[in-house]
């Protein structure tokens, strides 16, 4: 492995439902829910269309208002006027080119084949095949048999209007495809730890054709108490084909581990106990502390001495409900230093959720805080804990013990309710811990973390990931995504209670010794200049967010952007959803300063890390696309048999072989872990997304293809927020589906019958709407109810979503053949409503 000796890889790793029957109007139900259907359909995953589902938004961005004065004909206007687009991080892209992006779609640019300057293909082994990209003939499947009855997902339609291009046949969102090139400047090139695309292509090659030299070589700079199995020159197994029998993965078996001790105990005894390891900066401006490698290390003994000393042990889950204090990743680090499986919950999630949660992986311990202060909203926490521990215990799980950090900021602890003998103070018993605590070695496949995602039928799915692949994977990609050179500041803004949190917030990080910035508010408090302050604050040279973070800020204008210097910053991240052009752009100029890369990173909490991702400086980016796969990621992009398609095409986005850090399980629910991700396409993982893959290899990501809305970048069943609509006493029946959003990228659009003889009223609405609030959080709330005296379904009672979503985007004129409804006057009458 020349290419692993030669430096590339070395540095940070190696140093160190109801269902009571009422009057419904309309006709029957099958796949919205409805009281008469009991709410959702069947037991399993919702077919034909929902393959994955999952949780979602954070509270703050989906606060935001909808104006946005964001738009891709804004980048054409001024691209146009200066003749060439060219930035110092080097942008390339004739006039011609950019004015020509004609048909504006959705929130940016549609793409267009126009003249690239140069073309490159990473993937040399990728030979266009002729004929292959016509799997979708005008966003509907070519004629065939299916494994999977994929018809109503690909019947979503496309809003795709450039003929030469299919880029968002599979999905519903529309890529924003624009061919512009950004190259990095020589200087960062020289530097970077993948230099060229020569380099990345070396090595992609070595990854996937000889996967277990390549991550045996990287796994050995981390610390194993034991080394791992080899098998036959082995060091994974794995079968990805449902045909062959059950799904299987495991990486480095029989080596322990542990990561807590790879992301602190590596770096304290090489010398870096008074390294800062995080900054936090809390929500209000000018609370902030910094703890270094001994710090965290010292903290996370207490924490852990004190799960130990309340019978948690290896094996056992813990429940985490924290903001985002330094408390939230230490308490992560303390469960993996002991062995528990740590299962954090987004703290904008309600009581039901939790107690949902709860009530499944049944922890021991629940780790929470009294409150916490988001801009100028106050949460209390606490009473949200008190309400899901008693719902969970009249399911018929009891938990123990509750620790409370007292966020005195927030709240004042003689204000906070009490449960005595369970609750507990968290300032009462940790501080007296002993900093001392003996490491668990675990095997690399023993299970470090859950995390759930919203199912599609209501219930969640607890994604379950092993230690050691995951460890090596996640801390490989963080270090190439973002080009992380030893002693550089990193802030992701993402909140520990998704998978962001904890592999790019906690873990991916700290496993590269890197110092992380955790921040407990919102963008916008106290003003739109926030972030950019906190960058100057504390020299963040790698900066990682959400595009719907930088739609809202950009909204405000550059100005509070301006006011602050960012002359550290060197790096910039998306995730979450594809980022629209126009959102790129400004990003990239404006918070850049047209200096720095933006690593577009596509990944999933399924897949534990990034799966496809620049890595800055290995070959120029175009603006919405994720570029190329990571290494050792093999994807495929597949149409609706499940056949694989060549060089430039548009599909379903699958994945032939395993990844380190790939899920293992779903917890307690293997059927449906084969079912929801391996039965659609026999022999591939399938990832729920759409993708297109242009001329030069690049992939664009173009959106779910299943009953998933991405709200602010995160995840929801539209399943799960009929299921909570359809609890309210006057809501007969609900149909629920994702629209553009100029600044969550999707909002929820939700259409109700109500029961026979109630009138629709502001009020109702608002109690409908409060109804998703509370059965799942505030993020899911609905952002549009549209009132339905009727649903469009076919004769055999199944819901025409097409047609739903169609009238959510005004496009009245698009909806197609509505004759095989069993009411087509159903769409007319929804159509007079729209406003209403
Ligand atoms: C979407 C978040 C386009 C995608 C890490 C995926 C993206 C889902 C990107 C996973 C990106 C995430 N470009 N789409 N860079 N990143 N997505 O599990 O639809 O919360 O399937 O993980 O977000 O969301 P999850």
């Amino acid at each position: 492995m020349t290419t692993l000796s030669c430096g590339v890889l070395s540095g940070p790793i190696c140093c160190p439902a109801p269902s009571s029957a009422r009057g419904v109007r309309g006709a029957a139900g099958s796949s919205g829910a409805s009281k008469r259907s009991g709410g959702r359909p069947g037991n399993g995953e919702r077919e034909p269309s929902s393959f994955l589902s999952a949780s979602s938004a954070s509270a703050s961005a989906s606060d935001s208002s909808t104006s946005s004065s964001s738009s891709g004909s804004d980048i054409t206007a001024s691209c146009s006027s200066s003749g060439v687009f060219r930035g110092r991080f080097g942008a390339r892209a004739s006039p011609s080119a950019l004015s020509g992006a004609a048909g504006r779609v959705g929130r940016g640019w549609t793409g267009a084949t126009f003249g690239i300057s140069r073309a490159i293909c990473p993937l040399r082994c990728m030979a266009p095949t002729p004929g292959t990209g016509a799997a979708f003939t005008n966003g509907r499947p070519a004629a065939g048999s299916s494994q999977v009855d994929l018809t109503s997902v690909l019947s979503v339609d496309t809003r795709y209007k450039t003929e030469t291009h299919a880029a968002a046949s599979a999905g519903e969102q529309v890529v924003e495809e624009t061919q512009v090139l950004f190259e990095a400047n020589e200087e960062f090139r020289k530097n970077a730890l993948v230099s060229s695309t020569e380099k990345y292509e070396e090595m992609y090659k070595q990854s996937v054709e000889d996967p277990d030299t390549f991550w045996s070589e990287i796994a050995s700079q981390f610390h194993w108490e034991k080394k791992w199995d080899v098998t036959d020159g082995k060091v994974h197994t794995e079968n990805f084909d449902v045909r062959k029998g059950p799904i299987k993965v495991e990486w480095f078996k029989g080596g322990k581990t542990n990561i807590c001790y790879n992301a602190l105990d590596r770096h304290v005894e090489a010398g870096r106990a008074n390294d800062v390891a995080m900054f936090w900066e809390g929500n209000e401006p000018g609370y902030d502390s910094s703890v270094t490698f001994g710090n965290l290390l010292d903290l996370v003994s207490q924490v852990s001495n004190y799960l130990r000393s309340v019978g948690v042990k290896k094996g056992d889950a813990v429940v985490i409900y924290m903001p985002m204090l330094v408390e939230l990743p230490v308490a992560m680090l303390a469960c993996a230093r002991i062995g528990a499986i740590h299962s954090v919950v987004f703290a904008g999630f309600s009581a039901d959720s939790l107690a949902q949660r709860i009530s499944d992986c049944k922890p021991k311990v629940v780790l929470t805080a009294n409150g916490v202060m988001r801009g100028t909203k106050f949460i209390n926490l606490k009473t949200i804990v008190d309400d899901a521990l008693k719902q969970a215990k009249q399911e018929g799980y009891t938990v123990e013990t509750s620790v409370v950090f007292a966020n005195e900021v927030a709240t004042k602890k003689e204000e906070t309710a009490w449960v005595e003998g369970r609750d507990i103070w968290w300032q009462d018993v940790i501080p007296s811990q002993s900093t001392k605590s003996e490491v668990e070695w675990v095997d690399a496949e023993d299970p470090l973390f859950l995390l759930y995602t919203s199912g599609s039928t209501g219930k969640p799915k607890g994604v379950l990931h092993s230690t050691g692949g995951y460890m090596v994977y996640t801390a490989t990609t963080f270090k190439h995504a973002f080009d992380y050179r030893p002693g550089e500041v990193y802030w992701c803004t993402a909140d520990c209670g998704w998978i962001t949190g904890h592999s790019y917030l906690t873990y991916g990080p700290l496993l590269n010794g890197a110092t992380v910035v955790n921040f407990e508010g919102v963008p916008t408090y106290p003003d739109a200049g926030r972030c950019w302050e906190i960058v100057d604050k504390y020299n963040v040279n790698i900066f990682y967010t959400a595009p719907t973070a930088i739609r809202a800020l950009m909204r405000e204008g550059d100005k509070p952007v301006k006011k602050h210097l960012r002359k550290s910053l060197r790096v910039l991240g998306s995730v979450g959803e594809p980022i629209n052009p126009a959102a790129w752009k400004w990003y990239y100029e404006v918070v850049g300063d047209s200096r720095c890369p933006i690593s577009d990173t596509w990944w999933q909490t399924e897949t534990g890390g990034f799966m496809i991702t620049p890595m800055p400086g290995g070959w120029p980016l175009k603006p919405g696309s994720a570029t190329f796969p990571f290494f050792g990621v093999q994807p495929a992009i597949v149409d609706e048999n499940g056949k694989e398609l060549h060089g430039e095409c548009s599909g379903y986005l699958c994945v032939k072989a395993s990844w380190p850090s790939t899920f293992r399980t779903l917890f307690g629910d293997h059927p449906r872990y084969e079912t929801t991700y391996f039965a659609p396409f026999k022999g591939f993982y399938f990832s729920g997304d759409g993708c297109h893959r242009d001329k030069d290899g690049y992939y664009w990501l173009t959106g779910r293809v299943d009953d998933v809305i991405n709200v602010s970048g995160h995840r929801i069943g539209s399943a799960e927020v009929e299921s909570a609509l359809v609890h309210h006493p006057l809501c007969a029946e609900a149909a629920v589906v994702g629209y553009d959003h100029e600044v969550k990228g999707q909002g929820i659009y939700a259409f109700v019958t109500l029961v026979e003889g109630v009138e629709y009223s502001d009020k109702l609405r608002k109690d409908l709407i409060a109804k998703v609030r509370s059965q799942i959080g505030p993020f899911a709330a609905p952002d549009i109810i549209h009132w339905a005296p009727g649903l469009p379904k076919t004769r055999s009672g199944k819901i025409m979503r097409r047609i739903l979503r169609k009238i959510a985007a005004s496009q009245i004129d698009e909806l197609g053949d509505v004759s095989t409804l069993a009411d087509p006057g159903v769409v007319e009458q929804l159509i007079e409503l729209r406003d209403k």
